[in-house]
């Protein structure tokens, strides 16, 4: 039996029983459910209502895929462009769904006019200035923060390998703890996370990456940073094993400090995957299925999110795109926003919400 977040909430029967809830792996549903919620962008949820509806059905928690992002947000130096963002955050609240935002300090999607900042003293009044009035803006409405995203190189060769940034460059180090120290100045009561990805695998260059993270986030902590919580990107490669105990060893380290753990931005990579749908949802749902036993089997989990609900709207087609021609199959729900039953993740819809 399993209910939706939307019949739960309207029967009046607030949290659902977990032990009436299904999950293969069974795990699963035995531990406290974490927030469910997927990533949006408000094109796709103005052009189609079938997203809205399943979102509304479905979540608990959304995120903008880029209506947050120094691209959308800052045309000029002097602008922010908040249109499209309250827009989400209006679908939001009138849906009665927290929301996360994505993201303050991220190194891509930076718009042109950011090259001609050139001095130390005029990047920390760029990214102070950036920080404060958006984390303001969104005060009590946005519940958790991506406050630096993808702060490790794709390929970390030391564990103090940090990704090279506009904000690196001028400022040092020191601009990752500055963005999170001004974050927490402007909204105590926010989550300030810091998120990452590639993080979730055994081999080639990815332990390295895995290391280095935990470099930079021990270093935070040691500094005292306002760090409440760790993001796992989690874009699967679904051609890729989960390192169930490199992972779990992690994930049960970031809790013995007191961190809150999240998935981010869970889909599966299907590209190099067979053909066969059946086939290729058997391995997309057993990496999932692993990836949340070992986060889960670590501690709670505090969200998970997906990088969009619906096949039909995801970025993995434009990145990732199969050479057969046939679509990718990335998401929770397929392109017609049918459950896909063959995978967990509609096991794991129902699991988390209520
Ligand atoms: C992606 C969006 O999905 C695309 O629409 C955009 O063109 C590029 O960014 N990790 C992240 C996200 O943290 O911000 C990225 O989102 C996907 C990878």
């Amino acid at each position: 039996m399993s209910f939706t977040r939307r019949e739960a909430l309207l029967s009046g029967l607030g949290a659902v029983a977990l032990s009436e809830l299904s999950f293969s792996g069974r795990a699963l549903a035995a531990k406290p459910r974490a927030r469910y919620g997927a990533a949006v962008s408000l094109a796709d949820l103005k052009a189609d209502p079938r997203l809205g509806r399943a979102i509304v059905k479905h979540c608990d928690v959304v995120v903008p895929v880029d209506e947050l992002k120094w691209g959308v947000l800052r045309p000029d130096e002097k602008t922010f462009a908040f249109e499209k963002a309250d827009a989400i955050a209006r679908f939001a609240s009138e849906n009665r769904l927290a929301m996360r935002g994505h993201t303050l300090v991220w190194y891509a999607d930076m718009p042109e006019w950011t090259k001609a900042i050139d001095t130390p003293s005029a990047a920390e009044r760029a990214l102070v200035g950036h920080i404060e009035t958006v984390v303001a803006r969104y005060r009590g409405r946005i519940s958790s923060w991506d406050v630096v995203n993808e702060a490790i190189p794709d390929v970390a060769t030391r564990p103090s390998d940090r990704r090279q940034t506009l904000w690196s460059t001028l400022l040092g180090e020191r601009n990752i703890s500055l963005a999170f120290k001004t974050a927490a100045a402007v909204d105590p009561s926010a989550q300030l996370v810091l998120n990452e990805y590639d993080v979730e695998f055994g081999d080639e260059h990815f332990p390295a990456k895995r290391a280095a993270f935990r470099n930079l986030i021990m270093q935070l902590l040691d500094a005292g940073t306002p760090l409440h919580a760790v993001g796992l990107q989690c874009h699967l490669r679904g051609a890729k094993a989960i390192d169930r105990d490199g992972l779990g060893r992690f994930v049960t380290e970031l809790h013995s400090f007191g961190l809150k753990v999240l998935v981010t931005e869970l889909d599966v990579m299907d590209h190099q995957l067979p053909a066969s749908i059946k086939e290729r949802d058997d391995i997309t749902s057993r990496r999932v299925r692993d990836l949340l036993e070992t986060v889960t089997a670590a501690g709670p989990l505090d969200s998970l999110l997906t990088w969009g609900l619906s096949d039909r709207y995801s970025w993995i087609p434009y990145v990732f795109p199969r050479k057969d021609g046939l679509a990718n199959r990335p998401l929770p729900l397929d392109s017609d926003f049918r459950r896909k039953t063959m995978t967990c993740f509609s096991a794991f819809i129902s699991a988390t919400s209520t």
